[in-house]
């Protein structure tokens, strides 16, 4: 059996790569026809198996055109489709969405992920939405999740370290997307520390990192960090008004539509190959000079909101854990903890 159905809430999730998406990854990365022998062989299925997930692919709205003697051949994929067969076949990582969850709608991914996390799902385990009806924002806000435009994703981390380190790891999530992002869109992504990422001076995404402590809260069990990237919004009117002015999305941005499945595969793969270089060195030393390039703000004044007094400085970077360095008048430098304070820059984009 290949799939390994997993129970939740009532309805069974499958967790490995189905059929559909094994074949539409094989005719996707051939461009010749592939026969349905070599597509049983591939993957070890019977013909009729190739012949009902072929099937399911074209009710799906793909165009897939059967040739006797030769086989099949995908014409055309449905325009922006996010399904889980999408999604799937479109991942090249070892361990960062190989097991996957996708919900049409639901509550909030960053709780289903927990409670997957909480039934032993394994470490890269992703929970995608297309809607979110009670989308989470850091500060106990809401995040704002209509269908059919964004990307909603939340990865469970089985972290080999200690909790003081696991505020890094939304660092981590910070740099692959943003790069992930211009990578696909060729936008030019900042970073406001720590971990919103703005285009042209608005957000386009936010990271809500949650942690869950063992019963004794002596060890971190997992940590889940959820994902939200405004992609195909295509006009500001489509934001809620009081964000209207601090949000964007990529296709406003750039003038055109984005296929989330493919930037969310490039998220995935950008995310598994730096959280591997933070997990060797268990600091962002190696990742530290690609984030402060993207860094907003940095070498500007800041305004740093501390409930124990606010201050001006100057943003010097970033420290291998992760902290904000903040030059104060008199030369003294302060390394400021995410969580505790918000930082402001006294110049456009503010939280
Ligand atoms: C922020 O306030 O900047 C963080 C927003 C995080 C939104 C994402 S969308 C996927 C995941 N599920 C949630 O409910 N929130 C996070």
């Amino acid at each position: 059996m290949r799939h390994s159905p997993h129970n939740h809430g009532g309805a069974t999730v499958k967790y490995m790569k189905t059929d559909r998406s094994d074949i539409l990854a094989c005719l996707r990365n051939s461009e010749d026809y592939v026969s349905g022998q070599q597509l049983c062989d591939r993957l070890g299925v019977s013909r009729t198996a190739v012949w009902k997930a072929i099937n399911r692919l074209k009710e799906e709205g793909y165009q897939i055109e059967s040739v006797p003697s030769r086989g099949y051949r995908l014409v055309e994929s449905p325009a922006d489709i996010y399904s889980e067969s999408e999604i799937v076949s479109r991942l090249h990582t070892k361990w960062a969405g190989q097991r996957l969850i996708f919900l049409e709608s639901t509550g909030s991914t960053n709780p289903d992920a927990k409670r997957f996390a909480e039934e032993g799902a394994p470490h890269g385990t992703i929970v995608v939405a297309d809607r979110q009806t009670a989308g989470r924002g850091r500060r106990g806000r809401s995040w704002e999740s209509p269908a059919g435009s964004s990307i909603y994703f939340t990865i469970v981390i089985r972290p080999l370290f200690s909790p003081e380190k696991a505020s890094m790891v939304t660092l981590v999530m910070a740099l692959s997307v943003a790069e992930a992002i211009h990578e696909v869109t060729g936008l030019e992504t900042g970073i406001k520390w720590p971990n919103d990422i703005v285009v042209n001076g608005k957000k386009v995404v936010g990271i809500l990192t949650e942690m869950s402590m063992t019963p004794e809260m002596h060890e971190m069990q997992f940590l889940v960090a959820g994902v939200g990237v405004n992609v195909n919004q295509n006009r500001a009117e489509d934001f809620p008004e009081e964000i209207r002015k601090a949000a964007t999305s990529l296709q406003i941005e750039a003038g055109h539509q984005f296929d989330r499945a493919g930037l969310l595969a490039c998220i995935l793969a950008r995310f598994e190959e730096d959280y591997e270089t933070f997990e060797r060195a268990l600091t962002l030393s190696e990742l530290k000079e690609r984030y402060e390039s993207r860094l907003v703000g940095r070498n500007a004044v800041v305004r740093v909101l501390d409930p124990e007094g606010e201050y001006t400085g100057t943003s010097r970077g970033i420290t291998e854990t992760g902290e904000l360095i903040v030059e104060r008048e008199n030369g003294e430098r302060i390394r400021v903890y995410a969580g505790e304070v918000s930082v402001r820059g006294l110049y456009g984009y503010a939280e």
